[in-house]
């Protein structure tokens, strides 16, 4: 297996999912949606009544759940104590408490230490929002993926039944906040990350690029 490494890092709706996953089938490699981590872990505290605004409630349960993430990048599933919980995963309770449980450093400490076990001896795309800077800073190949507000959201409401582009927009701007000022490991870009801005670019562009800059750096 090759041993490249590929950090995918960016706020919600920058195209991070669809990218790093067309790269990983490009080439081979498997892939890693460590958001899935964080959301299998807040539906987990969220499904045995934790209160995920309380801390040292989380932290305290942080090592309980048993989760177990897939890497296949046709077809990438979650299990949480032998439960396939991919679709609940995505569902808005959860989405609205996420930032809360992953700003909990335990939380942080315990799924950091999953993914670099997952990620071992490499030939893998992992997106989140600290693999360049946290968890793989050592990648060969870090990008940045960004797009404009009013981009992210409506990619979001495209792929969400029921919502509208501004209220997207607000529950972006406010996870964005959250994950972005957090004390452990917030969004940023890693030093040696390259800023990809895919305000204007379709899906086969944005692959294009990083292949491009997996061509360069690795
Ligand atoms: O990528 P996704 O939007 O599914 O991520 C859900 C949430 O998980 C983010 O809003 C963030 O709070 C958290 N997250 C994180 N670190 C990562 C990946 C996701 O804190 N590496």
């Amino acid at each position: 297996m090759s041993a490249l490494v590929i950090a995918v890092d960016g706020p919600s709706g920058s195209g991070k999912s669809s990218a790093s996953r067309g790269v990983a089938r490009e080439l081979g490699l498997r892939y890693l949606d460590t958001g899935a981590m964080y959301r299998a872990m807040t539906w987990w505290m969220l499904h045995h009544g934790v209160d995920v605004h309380d801390s040292e409630a989380v932290a305290a349960r942080a090592a309980d759940p048993g989760i177990v993430s897939g890497t296949d990048p046709d077809g990438p599933t979650i299990h949480v104590d032998g439960a396939d919980v991919s679709g609940p995963i995505r569902e808005q309770e959860v989405t609205a408490a996420v930032s809360a449980v992953s700003a909990v450093p335990e939380v942080r400490r315990r799924l950091v230490a999953l993914q670099r076990e997952i990620i071992g001896e490499g030939g893998i795309v992992v997106e989140g929002r600290d693999i360049g800077s946290v968890v793989a800073p050592d990648a060969p190949v870090k990008v940045y993926l960004t797009a404009s507000a009013e981009a992210r959201a409506l990619r979001r409401t495209a792929e969400l039944a029921g919502t509208t582009v501004e209220a997207q927009q607000a529950a972006m701007r406010q996870r964005d906040t959250l994950d972005s000022t957090r004390k452990t490991d917030p969004l940023s870009m890693a030093a040696g990350a390259v800023e990809l801005d895919t305000t204007a670019l379709d899906l086969d562009e944005v692959i294009a690029s990083v292949l491009r800059l997996v061509k360069e750096r690795a």
